[in-house]
């Protein structure tokens, strides 16, 4: 029997020391302290015992009991002191399984263009949309490029159709200023004929030309258009819409100018350049970001619009030219070979 009371108090003891949380504490007390627990059925056990040994057997009876009880008091107490262990314990160090190199992230040109938009949307201008698969109409025709100009030669643009024998030829749009058109006409069809209120959109998106691949064009490029019609626009607000642009994405000492220049669509029309270094080993230059101006009385009418009532200023810029001043990227095609040990530092 005294053997059997040691053989309790060891077991008891290391089971108590393995109690990891209050629960299992109290599932110990309940086992070994309660009403049925094994104390309990050891002291009944006592009346079994030659009565020469009880006194003995009870002693050890009373001891083994007094330390479990102490044992249990002493956990308990340690158990309400100390949080409560995290059922699942994380390394915070521990290196991940993925490896990050690998996981994609979104095209710089992607990202260049939402953060132009975001700018412009801080400034009340809202994104619009056109087809990339345009037509004469509005790619020339309505933005003040009539039949025989040069800007129409097949040579400079992706006709679809062969414009010697269709009359509205499709082909891929070379500007986005398409999408001036698309805007305009929608806004006069949706007040019923005329223009009920101002338009203040920006549209990014792709742009074709057969240009010769160099360092600073390609056949395939994007552009964000901008168009502002409103009651009493002029050419002051033009040139603040567009420096506080300039100096809000390139930050405030971004030295930007507009030069005198030419487009059908806007009078006067002017070209919008940055003094921007591309690569350490050349000079800092004038690098043309796109063209701009104030919307050519012509345009407006040919969508409904009356010049007299409205005017609006326009703004075409290369999405890629922007991100080569953003982030000093020396040469258009890095944005289209798509080298990842390229596209992974940007
Ligand atoms: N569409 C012109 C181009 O691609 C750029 C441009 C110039 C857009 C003047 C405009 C503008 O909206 O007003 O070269």
């Amino acid at each position: 029997m005294l053997e059997m009371l040691d053989q309790l108090e060891t077991r008891a003891l290391a089971e108590l020391g393995a109690a990891a949380d209050p629960a299992a504490i109290e599932a110990w007390r309940i086992a070994y302290l309660g009403a049925n627990g094994r104390l309990k059925s050891a002291m009944a056990g006592l009346k079994d015992v030659p009565k020469d040994q009880k006194p003995a057997v009870g002693q050890r009876l009373n001891t083994v009991k007094q330390k479990l009880e102490e044992a249990f008091n002493a956990r308990k107490g340690d158990a309400a002191a100390a949080p409560a262990p995290p059922s699942e314990r994380i390394d915070m160090t521990e290196p991940g399984l993925i490896d990050t190199s690998t996981i994609g992230r979104r095209h710089i040109i992607t990202r260049v263009r939402d953060e132009l938009v975001e700018v412009f949307a801080r400034m009340g201008f809202d994104v619009a949309d056109g087809p990339e698969l345009e037509d004469d109409e509005h790619n020339f025709i309505k933005l003040n490029i009539p039949d025989g100009h040069p800007a129409r030669d097949p040579i400079d643009n992706f006709y679809v159709d062969d414009p010697r024998r269709f009359t509205k030829p499709r082909m891929l749009r070379s500007q986005t200023s398409t999408v001036q058109i698309r805007v305009m006409d929608a806004a006069v069809a949706a007040g019923g004929g005329r223009l009920a209120g101002p338009i203040k959109v920006v549209a990014p998106g792709r742009v074709y030309r057969p240009d010769t691949v160099d360092a600073t064009h390609s056949f395939m490029f994007h552009q964000i258009e901008g168009l502002y019609i409103d009651r009493g626009v002029t050419m002051t607000d033009l040139k603040t819409t567009l420096f506080q642009f300039a100096r809000a994405y390139f930050g405030r000492e971004a030295e930007v100018r507009l030069r005198p220049s030419f487009f059908p669509f806007t009078e006067p029309s002017a070209e919008f350049d940055m003094r921007i270094q591309l690569r350490e080993d050349q000079p800092v230059r004038w690098m043309e970001l796109g063209g701009c101006g104030m919307v050519d009385p012509a345009v407006l009418e040919a969508c409904g619009i009356d010049p007299e009532e409205w005017t609006g200023f326009a703004f075409g810029f290369g999405i890629e030219r922007l991100a080569m001043g953003k982030y000093a990227i020396p040469d258009i095609r890095l944005l289209f070979e798509n080298d990842v040990r390229f596209l992974g530092q940007l």
